[in-house]
């Protein structure tokens, strides 16, 4: 029996998992991202929790088929490279050639929101979907693109970039993304935009977001879910600019299902509500009848499962 290690490298935390190889999860923990220096310190830092977790679970390093990687950022997958990561600084960065050094497994790399398609494909919400769109919201907003269950990756791996989607053409009010650019849909629906909106808007107004130092996305559905007059600013903001650019991805691509995670899906309905309304007001309406869209079931283990789901493919290919 061979275990696979799962890493999801997001800004915030990195995941990791030591899975079997039918996807079930046997251990989970998290490492803080380290940003510092552009990001050099992560693979160092995995090895270090990966060999503290052999010591305390008894698993030997040889029974490890191997890991499966799901990075943030724009990937090179024939040189195991981050070309850029606009969230944690990687640039020209070898990530697989790293981790493989510090950590002493043969790994395979994936973009994060694409490995989380996957793993939402296989364990989650769109399980055996193969027509699936995921959209990750966290610390970036990031997007998977399954089409004949095969991940789409473009012709220079791009595919799925959705976060940087222009949504804000109006110099004057875009913001400026870590991609370089202004206006991207990363700026307002990702979890650092909808803090960056709420601290915007609460200014000089009555409301309940005052009572707090720092406003997290968390605070601001939970205002929301109260009634709150800003926080009802926000999320209707957030939400018609996500559900106009979901409303564009879907019809190009017509898919079975959509599914959301990342961080801020974890508001639940609070979120899946007023989007799908926008959702229904852009989509062409045979676009939104045959799609069903929800939040996805695995909510933080998407990655880690669809990152073991790559490692097995690659290093257990008879399995597969
Ligand atoms: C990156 C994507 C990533 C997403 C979520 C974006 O800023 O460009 O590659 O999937 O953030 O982490
Ligand atoms: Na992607
Ligand atoms: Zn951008």
């Amino acid at each position: 029996m061979k275990w696979l290690l799962g890493i999801d490298i997001g800004g915030t935390t990195v995941k990791m998992a030591v899975l079997d190889m039918n996807g079930i999860i046997s251990d989970k923990w998290e490492v803080k991202t380290d940003i510092r220096e552009n990001g050099v310190h992560i693979p160092k830092d995995i090895a270090t929790s990966f060999e503290t977790y052999l010591e305390t679970s008894g698993k030997k390093k040889e029974d490890f088929a191997g890991a499966g990687i799901g990075a943030p950022g724009f990937i090179n997958f024939s040189e195991g490279v981050v070309e850029y990561s606009p969230n944690i600084g990687w640039k020209d960065f070898a990530l697989v050639s790293e981790f493989e050094q510090a950590v002493g497994l043969p790994a395979v790399l994936e973009n994060d929101a694409n490995a989380a398609a996957l793993g939402e494909m296989w364990k989650g919400a769109g399980e055996g979907a193969s027509e699936l769109l995921a959209i990750t919201l966290g610390t970036g907003v990031g997007g998977g693109v399954i089409t004949n269950g095969n991940i789409v990756h473009g012709t220079a791996g791009m595919a799925g970039e959705i976060g940087h989607i222009t949504v804000e053409r109006d110099e004057n009010k875009a913001v400026k993304c870590g991609c370089g650019r202004l206006g991207c849909i990363e700026t307002i629906a990702s979890a650092t935009g909808i803090s960056r909106l709420a601290l915007q808007k609460r200014k000089n107004q009555d409301t309940t977001l005052n009572e707090l130092k720092d406003v997290t996305a968390r605070d601001v559905f939970e205002a929301y879910k109260a009634g709150d007059s800003i926080a009802t600013e926000v999320i209707d903001e957030m939400t018609e600019y996500l559900g106009l650019t979901i409303s564009n991805i879907a019809n190009t691509l017509n898919p079975k299902m959509i599914v959301i995670g990342g961080g801020v899906s974890k508001a639940g309905h609070a979120l899946l509500e007023p989007l799908d309304a926008q959702f229904k007001r852009f989509a062409l309406e045979r676009v939104y009848e045959s799609t069903s869209f929800k939040i996805a079931e695995l909510e933080n283990d998407a990655g880690v499962i669809g990152c073991a789901w790559l490692a097995r493919k690659h290093f257990l290919p008879t399995r597969v």
